[in-house]
């Protein structure tokens, strides 16, 4: 594994975000909502980040199945989102690669009725991008390497490391025939 951006690097990104987040919002109620699990590390230091009246909320969207880095079905599931309905939503995921999953996400929550709805990630993949919407908020431009940790996961392991790394090709073939 190689790391890509260390804690330090990470925990200085995610503040910028914030205080851009801070600065366009500034004190009007914010509905902050999750993507799982992929987010749960960024969405717990950045809402601690943020001081305007602030609901947090989460909804599912799975499109990575198993052991394969091939997307797949996009399983979205949004029985816990609270009423969106006149509110200010923010979605936050921790990597916008071909831009499906934002895509598909945002298209849903438009159609509950919010004021407005705009996204934050941590990462964005160079090149990758399939989709003509990008992101409102991003902390890092990262190349095209299948990445993990702050959340991030390959076959649901590696998600607790602090850091941003890099899977090796062989690390990946490994995953997939274990
Ligand atoms: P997209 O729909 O192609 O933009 O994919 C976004 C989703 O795929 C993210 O929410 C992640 O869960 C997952 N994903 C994409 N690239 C990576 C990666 O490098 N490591 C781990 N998960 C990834
Ligand atoms: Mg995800």
């Amino acid at each position: 594994m190689k790391i890509l951006l260390t804690e330090a690097e990470v925990r200085d990104g995610v503040r910028r975000m914030a205080e851009d987040i801070g600065r366009f919002y500034g004190d009007k109620p914010l509905t902050i909502v999750g993507v799982l699990t992929g987010s749960v590390v960024l969405l717990a230091d950045i809402i601690r980040l943020l001081d305007m009246p602030l609901r947090v909320s989460v909804v599912q969207a799975k499109s990575y199945r198993g052991a394969t880095t091939v997307r797949g079905e996009l399983l979205i599931n949004a029985d816990l989102l609270p009423d969106l309905t006149g509110c200010d939503v923010l979605l936050v995921d921790d990597i916008f690669d071909t831009g499906h999953t934002l895509f598909e996400l945002l298209g849903k929550m438009q159609g509950l009725g919010p004021k407005s709805i705009r996204s934050a990630v941590l990462l964005r993949k160079r090149g990758r991008q399939e989709m003509t919407r990008e992101p409102d908020y991003c902390a890092f431009e990262i190349p095209d390497e299948f990445v993990v940790g702050y959340g991030l996961d390959y076959n649901d392991h590696y998600r607790n490391l602090p850091y941003i790394a890099a899977l090796e090709p062989h690390e990946i073939a490994a995953g997939k025939s274990s």
